[in-house]
């Protein structure tokens, strides 16, 4: 998982290194707000890189001063909107559908959110597994400020990761957070400062590179299904995405019990087992 590959087109860049696809918006003069083109290009990046044997854990972060400012309100808002309901609907389609696919991505995602984030910046924003923030970034629900509601999915977010009481107060004032605020509020799970916030990053992508990547695809996906489950139905499912997860990877975990129990070379509650052997 050494080979570095590079690639800048069309508002999307990325690399991929040492197992970790590093993938940024890149409309930096537009601080990252979400054009169609940007919203095409991000979904035809992940379809690349979601197979790829080199690709262990996907990081999202901006370039230049911004995460993402949200929704283009010029491309994506007003001269959408001027085509006619039909093209309204498709950009919508078409944004939904990379942050719907980054929710339920092959490989953990980890959103690094260097500076601004606004809005429809939330969609992505929830849809990775992970988010670390610079404590110098700005995050806003700004939609009030400007006349409309939290849409595509922001009022969502709040209300599944904040208390009743913050989302409610950051949806109706549009107030500015910094990155150590989202991280009390539980927004990120994290902030740093922006200049240790690659290196941070990096560090937890490391930890999850180790670990088995079936059992990693399971886990995520487990986290965000049984949020809506009643404990019964949640045993249940559990049940059976463990068979179904075992089906694709049976030997990994049969190494797993292998290298503890039989040659006591780890301990699960400790540490991952050695996947290289
Ligand atoms: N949609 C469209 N264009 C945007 C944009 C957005 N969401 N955010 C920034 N831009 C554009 C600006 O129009 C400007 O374009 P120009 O250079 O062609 O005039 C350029 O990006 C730089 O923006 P500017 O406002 O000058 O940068 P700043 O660093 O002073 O301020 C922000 C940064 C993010 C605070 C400010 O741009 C802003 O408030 N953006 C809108 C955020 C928002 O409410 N998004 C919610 C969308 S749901």
């Amino acid at each position: 998982m050494t080979e570095k590959t590079s690639e800048t087109e069309d508002s999307v860049a990325f690399e991929v290194e040492g197992g970790i696809a590093w993938v940024r918006f890149n409309r930096p003069a537009k601080r990252n707000s979400m054009s169609p083109t940007l919203n095409r290009r991000m979904m035809q990046v992940l379809d690349e890189l979601e197979f790829r044997d080199d690709v262990g854990v996907l990081v999202l972060s901006g370039d230049g001063a911004a995460w993402s400012a949200g929704m283009d309100l010029k491309e994506y808002f007003r001269e959408t909107e001027a085509k006619g309901l039909g093209a309204v609907r498709k950009a919508q389609s078409e944004a939904y559908g990379w942050w719907r696919r980054l929710r339920w991505y092959r490989v953990p995602t980890i959103a690094m959110v260097n500076g601004w984030c606004f809005g429809g910046g939330y969609g992505p924003l929830f849809a990775c597994d992970l988010a670390f923030a610079a404590d110098e970034a700005q995050f806003a629900l700004s939609e009030i400020n400007w006349g409309i509601l939290p849409g595509g999915g922001a009022t969502k977010v709040v209300v599944d990761l904040l208390s009743m009481r913050d989302a409610m107060y950051h949806a109706l004032t549009g107030e500015l957070i910094d990155g150590r605020k989202a991280a009390a509020w539980k927004l990120v799970n994290e902030s740093v400062p922006l200049s240790d916030l690659k290196a941070r990053v990096a560090e937890v992508a490391g930890v999850l590179l180790k670990k088995n990547p079936v059992a990693l695809k399971a886990t995520k996906d487990a986290i965000r299904r049984v949020a809506e489950m009643t404990y019964d139905n949640a045993e249940d499912y559990l049940v059976r995405a463990q068979e179904a997860a075992n089906s694709f990877d049976n030997e990994g975990r049969k190494e797993g019990i292998r290298q503890f129990i039989d040659e006591k070379s780890y301990k699960p509650g400790l540490g991952a087992y050695d996947k290289a052997r």
